[in-house]
């Protein structure tokens, strides 16, 4: 496979196979908002499974929670975010268009050469309305992260889970960021998914906590699948610090376009309880009844993009490979990942094979995610059930309506197997669930 997969290649992947298309596509798209096609939806439910069941499931000392995308106007005052939220950028007097100006090497305007004014700040919150009347009082914005309906519910969740720090408080859902310049198909957009954990410990031992949820962080993506030489850490350097950190490292991860940003992990110390406490007029410390003492926690951060992660992964499943003189190509995504577990392919449409196929896929369907496909020579659906990542293909052939045996075919070994249909399904859950291919040799035959 090339160690460099080109974009290109994921963003041509993405559409043919109905992972990820560009938003309101028959209009013309919109700039930088992608939709996720019955493959993507998959893949991307699969990721935030993946990411609740390492924090909140499996943890007795995490909780979830889901709050409102839209505020009140004073948490953003009070998270800095209408005040710090903001990139510099210049305007070009003569087109209009704006940008970072860190991005500009002369004084002149990179598309028309026009004059440009000084930098000023710009927002990069969305901001719209609440109610009928389109005036300053009624402003709201869009969140431009899930963090801040976790710090304002703090007092809530503590109280009503009866729970002792340290304590996380998981959330996943959409932000919104008008971003300067997105781009790179999914890895900057203005909406995208976040999978955020606020865990509030006892300061001075933050610390501590910061370097162990870095170490966990990076584990989660190892454990998915992805190659370890292909992830780092970066620390942050005091000037690139956000107004709330401590501390920040990034976990990065060798985009096409170089090492850049997966998920960020920040100690953000007590600024945003303090910051709430002052502007709600709300007591927000802690009673620590061990210890028979009160303060503000402190907060460790690991925040993650869903559809970042999900691009991650794609690019490092992307293989390409000959077969029989022939380019396949195929996502080598773990099982648990994969859009669909497994593909019920008949040999062919015969009306003597359809009945016993469509009988296996309805007892496939109730137990995981399971194509059916009858269209095209076998070949060729074999290469698109490749190209979605699916584990495991079924062929149901005539020899089946003789002995009751199906082939079960791997993906990534191409190795095929024959068991009775009533063995199917426990066979696949065991697959599925990591047992070696070819650990039943009762059955096994190779064919490359
Ligand atoms: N609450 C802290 C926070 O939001 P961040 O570093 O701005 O920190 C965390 O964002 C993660 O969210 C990033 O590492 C990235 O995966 C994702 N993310 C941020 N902005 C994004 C954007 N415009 N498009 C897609 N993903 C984004």
């Amino acid at each position: 496979m090339p160690d460099n997969v080109e974009m290109e290649k994921i963003v041509s992947l993405c559409k043919r196979r109905g992972f990820i298309f560009p938003s309101s596509e028959i209009y013309g798209g919109l700039s930088s908002c992608w939709d996720y096609g019955p493959m993507g939806v998959e893949l991307k439910r699969n990721v935030k499974n993946a990411w609740w069941e390492a924090i909140v499931q499996e943890r007795d000392d995490v909780v979830g929670i889901d709050t409102s995308i839209m505020m009140h106007p004073g948490v953003w005052k009070a998270s800095g975010h209408v005040d710090s939220f903001t990139d510099p950028l210049v305007e070009c007097k003569s087109c209009h268009l704006r940008w970072r100006a860190s991005e500009i090497s002369n004084e002149k305007c990179p598309t028309c050469s026009g004059k440009l004014t000084e930098p000023r700040m710009f927002n990069l919150m969305f901001k719209t309305f609440m109610g009928p009347v389109e005036e300053e009082a009624s402003t709201i914005y869009l969140r431009p992260e899930t963090a801040q309906g976790i710090f304002v519910n703090f007092e809530n969740v503590l109280t009503t889970s009866r729970k002792k720090l340290p304590l996380g408080i998981a959330q996943i859902g959409k932000s919104f960021r008008n971003e300067i310049t997105p781009g790179n198909f999914i890895f900057r957009t203005r909406e995208f998914e976040h999978m955020e954990l606020e865990y509030f410990v006892k300061p001075g031992t933050d610390e501590l906590w910061f370097d162990y949820w870095v170490k966990e962080r990076l584990e989660w993506y190892i454990k998915l699948g992805i190659r370890r030489g292909n992830l780092r850490l970066r620390q942050h350097g005091k000037e690139e610090l956000a107004h709330y950190a401590k501390d920040c490292y990034d976990i990065e991860y060798l985009f096409p376009k170089g090492w850049s940003e997966l998920e960020g992990i920040a100690n953000r110390g007590d600024y945003d309880l303090t910051q709430h406490a002052k502007y709600s007029g709300r007591d927000l410390s802690y009673y620590d009844s061990e210890n028979n003492e009160r303060y503000i926690p402190y907060v460790i951060e690991p925040s993650a993009g869903v559809d970042r992660s999900v691009l991650a992964l794609l690019i490092d499943a992307y293989h390409e490979e000959v077969v029989e003189g022939g380019t396949r190509v195929v996502l080598r995504l773990q099982p648990s990942l994969a859009p669909m577990k497994a593909a019920v392919l008949p040999l062919s449409k015969n009306e003597r094979l359809t009945p016993l196929a469509k009988k296996v896929y309805a007892q496939l369907c109730l137990s995981f995610m399971t194509c059916y496909d009858d269209s095209q020579s076998i070949g060729r659906r074999y290469r698109r059930q490749d190209e979605i990542g699916t584990p495991f293909c079924i062929t149901i052939d005539f020899q089946s309506l003789e002995d009751n045996l199906v082939t079960i075919r791997e993906r990534d070994s191409l190795a095929q197997i024959r068991v009775p249909i009533e063995e199917l399904e426990k066979t696949l859950q065991a697959k599925l669930s990591g047992e070696p291919f070819e650990a039943t040799p009762l059955w096994a035959t190779r064919q490359k």
